[in-house]
This record gives C-alpha cells, structure tokens and sequence, in this order.
C-alpha cells in the first residue's frame, strides 16, 4: 500500500489543494505536517469554492480521517473560524474525522503581532513580505523550547507556567519594537476559553497513523507552501519558517521515513510568486511593473492570493528551478497544473538555466546577491490557439501543448503524473496513479 506525499515545487500556489482532494478518494488518512495558516488551498467542487488554510483539504470530501501533525503551527482561534466557515459550506467536522497533533506548538496573538511589527520596521531589502500570520515567531519558540502545545492545554498550572515562560522572552522583545507589554492574565484567560474547543481533536497522532499503517491504511501527506520557500533550501532569508521539502512529511507527523513511497510535486506550467525575493523569471517592464505577457498570466490565472489577497508576481516556466525542486524533494513525478492559462499565447519561454557573470549555471546558487544578479537563459517554443481548459483525456489536448508537456518533462529529468486543466475537481488527466505506482 502506498503512501504519497504532495508539496509544491515553486514558490507555493501551484494548486496543492485540487490536487489533495482530487487524490483523496484514494486515500483514508489526509495530514499536514508543516506550516500553518499561512497556507491557502482552493478547492472547486462542482462550482462551490471553499477555501482552507488550517484544515486539511481531505476534509471536504467526507469519510476521511483529516490530521493536523506536530510539524505545522496552529492558530486555535483561526482553526475555530475556519471549521464554522466551512460547517456552514456543508462539511462535517467531528473528532472521529479530524485530529490535532498533541505536540502542536500553538500560534498565539503576540506571535501575528511580532509577525507585523517586524515588517513594518524592516527597512528596505529586508521585508519578506510575510503573510503577517505569526508563522515565523510562532517557529522560533518551538525551536527556543518556549512554545506552548496542544497538551499544555490541558492543564491549568502547567499552562500558566508555559506562558509565563514565553513572556520572559516576548516582553523585552516587545518592548524594544515600542509594543505594550503581554496581558499575562488575558492571555491565560483566552487560552483556558479555546481549550474546550481545541482539546477534544487532541491525539496521538504518531501512534494513531503507525497504526493506519500496519492495517494497511492509505495515508496522502499534504505540504503547504512551496519547496522555494524552504526555510533550507529556498531562497533565504525569502522563505517561510519551516521544512517544506518532502522530507519534512515523516518528521512533521511522526511515521518513518520508509513509509513514504511516492512524492508527488505540484507544478504550475508558468511561476508565481507572493512576497518579496528573488525571481529569476518575473516578467516585468521596465519600470517594475507587470509586463503584457505578465499581466495576460495573472489576468487568465486569477493570480491573487488565496490568504491575503495580494496579487501574485508572475513569469515563465522555470525548468532549471524545477528541476533542483525535484532533487531536493525526491519528486517521482509531477501534478502540471494550469495548462489552460498558457491557452492562446503564440510563443511561449521555458528557462532553462541562468547566466551569472558571464557563467552558464544550470541551478539557482545559494547565495541571495547571486540569486537576484540571475538572469535567465531562454529557450522558445510555440504555442497553441486552441482551449485546454477542462481537458480530460490526452485526447483533448492540442499537438503543441503536448509538446509543451514533453518539453517541461526533458527539462526537469521527471515525468508527469497528472495534469490539471482547471480549478474544477475532476478536470484533471490521470497518467500515472501515484497510490498505485
Ligand atoms: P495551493 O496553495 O497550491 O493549494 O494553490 P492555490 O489554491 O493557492 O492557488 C491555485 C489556484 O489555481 C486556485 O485558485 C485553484 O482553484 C486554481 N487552479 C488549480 N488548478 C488549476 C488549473 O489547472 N487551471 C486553472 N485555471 N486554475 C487552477
Ligand atoms: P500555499 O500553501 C505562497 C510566502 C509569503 C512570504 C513568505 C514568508 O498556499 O502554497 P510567512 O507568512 O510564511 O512567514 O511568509 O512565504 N508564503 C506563501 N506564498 N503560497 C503559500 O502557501 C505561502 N505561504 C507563505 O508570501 O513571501
Ligand atoms: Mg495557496
């Protein structure tokens, strides 16, 4: 029985949600194993939109077993809106079907409030364009051994003791950035509130998926994000605040490293980016603004964020970036979503490496100044007149997106397993079936 794990190859948004829940018919168990709410997955389900940010896409199909793994920071009163929103979309949430890590660390309001304080105070070059939702101080207190878990709800004495443990820490460091110092009594008290709502989600997770996995349970992994914007291997300091990268699935929910079997990477066939950082293949004019095959990519891909709403930065296909996203993820086969956005363009420009003080480099280097200096080499190819969008069958597709296809596979060394020809659930062409691979 095969496990699979689904991440994102670029920098996020490359249709990880449609892609979870069309692969959860096949599955039983659903898990995020790292980021938090930052993440916004679409899903379109027979014209209805939800969108989620917390919840494991599994969810709305029903009848699966959703989990939120030790590897993700959770907000408990974003979780709570976000289960009423999509309760009233007609989704059931019980404890029998969805399930919160024990080990947890919880993203608390000072934590969204050091989030904005710090980019509003960062000069210029140095703002990351968070998502402002606490993600990035929420994971410097689990790994400063200050966090405050899901278990720690549990138990009043021990919760007061964690916050004030965290307050040592948060009070200077508000203090210096000119915010009034922690309401220690207010905070415990909307802690202790949350907690019956939080606390009967409560499992542990690591025990509940080994066991999944003995009987011979399905589990699909979900990533947020987008191996870009690994806290190790994206494009640092403009990145988010965790492992993204597939590796990151067994850590993030407490099963071994052997029980994955399948990485499935998820694919735009052009790029996107939110925030700030290098882009090797940003089309823009010259004044730094979209340019017209830019503006055509977000205006046809609705390319605004799904959790903050900011436009998305857009250019070509990437295959150089692409191809490093595979290695460093293991990636055995590619989702290429948004092959009907390409529809109607008569040339169109895959980069196939970079160019860099006069070398030829066929991977993006490590360090930021080189990155931004990066400027892509291009190879051209023609496109197609004729619409993608809602294809099913290999059938539907014209002869040059397929050539398209085959090229983006040559360039990055992997195949594609699915492609995805609209934001509709079943708009999608099976080629490979990863659970069955
Ligand atoms: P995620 O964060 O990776 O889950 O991706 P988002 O949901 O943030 O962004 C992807 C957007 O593209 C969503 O609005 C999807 O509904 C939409 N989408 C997904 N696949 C396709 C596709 O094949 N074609 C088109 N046109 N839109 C798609
Ligand atoms: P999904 O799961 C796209 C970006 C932010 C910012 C950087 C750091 O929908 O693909 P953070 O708030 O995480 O500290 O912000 O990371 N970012 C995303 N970009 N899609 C996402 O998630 C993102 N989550 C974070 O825009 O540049
Ligand atoms: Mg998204």
């Amino acid at each position: 029985m095969a496990n699979v794990v689904v991440v994102g190859a670029q920098w996020g948004d490359e249709g990880k949600g449609k892609i979870v829940d069309w692969l959860s018919s096949r599955a039983d168990v659903i898990a995020r194993f790292q980021g938090g709410h930052n993440a916004g997955h679409t899903l379109v389900v027979d014209g209805k939109v939800y969108k989620l940010h917390a919840l494991p896409s599994g969810v709305v199909r029903g009848g699966k077993l959703s989990v939120i793994g030790n590897g993700v920071v959770l907000d408990p009163w974003h979780l709570v809106k976000e289960i009423a929103t999509v309760r009233e979309q007609g989704v059931t949430i019980s404890p029998e079907t969805l399930m919160i890590a024990e080990n947890t660390p919880l993203i608390l309001p000072i934590h969204g409030e050091l989030d904005r304080a710090r980019e509003e105070a960062a000069s210029k070059g140095t703002k990351i364009g968070t998502t402002g939702r606490g993600i990035g101080p929420a994971y410097e207190d689990k790994v400063g051994r200050r966090s405050i878990r899901v278990a720690d709800l549990a138990d009043d004495a021990t919760l007061e003791a964690r916050v004030d443990r965290a307050l040592q820490h948060h009070d200077p460091l508000r203090k210096g950035l000119g915010i009034e110092a922690v309401d220690r009594d207010a905070l415990i008290t909307q802690l202790k509130e949350i907690a019956q709502d939080i606390l009967p989600y409560a499992a542990p997770v690591w025990k509940v998926l080994n066991e999944k996995r003995k009987a011979g349970k399905r589990i699909l992994f979900e990533g947020a994000q987008g191996a870009l914007l690994d806290i190790d291997f994206g494009t640092y300091p403009f990145v988010t605040s965790s492992n993204v990268i597939a590796g990151q699935a067994a850590t993030g929910v407490g099963i071994g490293p052997g029980s994955i079997d399948y990485v499935l990477g998820i694919v735009k066939a052009y790029t996107t980016r939110v925030g700030e950082g290098p882009f090797p293949t940003e089309l823009l004019d010259a004044e730094g603004k979209p340019d017209a095959d830019g503006q055509r990519l977000g205006e046809r891909g609705h390319e605004f964020g799904t959790t903050t709403g900011r436009q998305r930065r857009c250019g070509w296909f990437d295959a150089a970036l692409v191809r490093q996203t595979c290695a460093t993820s293991g990636i055995k086969g590619i989702c290429l979503t948004k092959l009907d956005v390409l529809d109607g363009f008569e040339k169109l420009k895959i980069c196939v490496g970079y160019e860099l003080d006069g070398d030829r480099l066929d991977y993006l280097p490590t360090a930021a100044d080189q990155q931004a200096r990066c400027t892509p080499i291009y190879e051209e190819i023609d496109g197609w007149s004729e619409s993608t969008e809602g294809a099913r069958s290999w059938n539907d597709l014209p002869a040059n997106a397929i050539k398209y296809v085959r090229r983006v596979e040559e360039l990055i060394e992997c195949p594609v397993a699915l492609l995805s020809t609209s934001p509709e659930r079943d708009d999608t062409i099976l080629v490979t079936d990863p659970f069955e691979d």
